[in-house]
């Protein structure tokens, strides 16, 4: 295995607990992993050694929630809603329809973009969940594409109660059955985690649990879209089955929040909805205050969210939502591995897998100073640059 020593880092972030952020430092990657972090000065030789010339180096990050598999454009939406249009759950048939249409070589085509779009970003790992094809054959297949690119995997079948053949509304019980039937039992192979869209013209709270549950019963771990449009019981029944994470998290009361901070569920915030929804953005600091474990993830989809940026997510965050730009750029690496239950990525101590994020930049803060500002000037997976 070969070693390498980089110097020239004007700052660190490691989020070790003796120092998670240390300026003039070095770090040593060993094969694919991080083999020493610490002062410049005390740097210990290696086989090969890189110099960043004075920027700052994070952890990459970790985008624990998009929807990547999708054809279709959704801008005219977009558009309308800058004017005062509201969002509504319903838009996800227009993707639906295009995504059917699509063939494999198209939707892979399209993640490849997308997964190239973040890599140039900073995005290290990332989720990607199915959810606009809503027939057995196309939640199987959006996974089986999704899964060439990450085994971070989410069958999302209950996004929405697909419209029945002749355009007619769906049956939302008959499809339930179907989604935990054979949709899950197509799905399941392809994937790690199952979501449900627990809202307002979704799913209400007695689906989304019996989505989990069969779920759960073959194995897949569950996360949920909660509380993104209204007030509801969606976040405590994540708390209520010790879910990993739930996201979204923007209309909660004190109830949800006592219920987040007791049970150690991660809430993600995904704040390019906000921005794109003209919803109010969710109140990171209200979450952080009560001791509740945070992440950003930027839910890169072509209805809610079409950015693909976290360097965004972060400036956002701290403009908006009450996060020192370090408690920002934390959820967004740490905060997300957390919220897939991963403790080799989103951060930069020994051991931990050599993915980077530098920055043409001395400090993690210009993440938001200079928003919009394409910051990132390489990234490494496993101790390799990738973009
Ligand atoms: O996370 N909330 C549900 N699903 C996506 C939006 C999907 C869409 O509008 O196409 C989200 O925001
Ligand atoms: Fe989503």
């Amino acid at each position: 295995m070969t070693s390498t020593l980089v110097t020239g880092i004007a700052e660190l972030v490691t989020w070790d607990d003796e120092q998670p952020i240390r300026t003039d430092a070095a770090l040593v990657v060993d094969g694919d992993r991080v083999a020493w972090t610490g002062p410049a000065h005390a740097a210990p030789s290696a086989d090969t050694a890189v110099d960043v010339g004075g920027r700052a180096v994070l952890p990459g990050w970790v985008d624990s929630h998009s929807h990547l598999v999708f054809d279709g454009d959704r801008a005219a939406e977009f558009e309308a809603r800058m004017t005062g249009t509201p969002y509504a759950a319903g838009g996800i048939r227009t993707t639906v329809a295009a995504t059917r249409a699509a063939t494999d070589e198209q939707l892979t085509a399209r993640v490849a973009a997308l997964v190239t779009e973040m890599r140039r970003q900073g995005t290290t790992t990332l989720e990607i969940k199915s959810g606009y094809g809503l027939t057995v054959r196309d939640e199987a297949r959006s996974l089986a594409i999704a899964r060439q690119f990450t085994e971070e995997t989410t069958f999302l079948g209950a996004h929405v109660v697909p419209a029945g053949p002749d355009g007619s509304p769906g049956d939302p019980a008959a499809y339930v059955d179907l989604v935990t039937g054979p949709m899950l039992e197509a799905a399941a192979p392809h994937a790690r985690w199952i979501d449900a869209f627990c809202e307002e013209g979704a799913f209400d709270v007695d689906q989304a649990r019996a989505v989990l549950a069969a779920g759960a019963a073959v194995g897949l771990r569950g996360r949920l879209h909660a509380n993104q449009l209204t007030y509801g019981a969606g976040v405590r029944l994540a708390c209520e089955l010790g879910l990993v994470a739930v996201d979204h998290c923007t209309y909660l009361g004190d109830a949800d929040v006592a219920a987040l901070a007791d049970s150690g569920t991660v809430a993600t915030l995904l704040p390019g909805v906000e921005f794109s929804t003209r919803q109010p953005y969710p109140d990171a600091r209200r979450l952080l205050d009560a001791g509740v474990r945070v992440a950003l993830a930027s839910d890169c989809n072509p209805g809610s969210s079409f950015t693909s940026s976290l360097p965004f997510c972060v400036a956002l965050a701290v403009r908006e939502m009450g996060m020192t730009p370090a408690e920002a750029v934390h959820a967004a690496t740490a905060g997300g591995a957390a919220a897939l239950g991963r403790d080799d990525v989103g951060r930069l101590t020994v051991g931990a897998r050599a993915d980077l994020a530098v920055l043409d930049a001395p400090s993690h803060r210009h993440l938001a100073y200079r928003p919009g500002v394409p910051l990132v000037t390489a990234t490494w997976v496993g101790g390799r640059p990738v973009a």
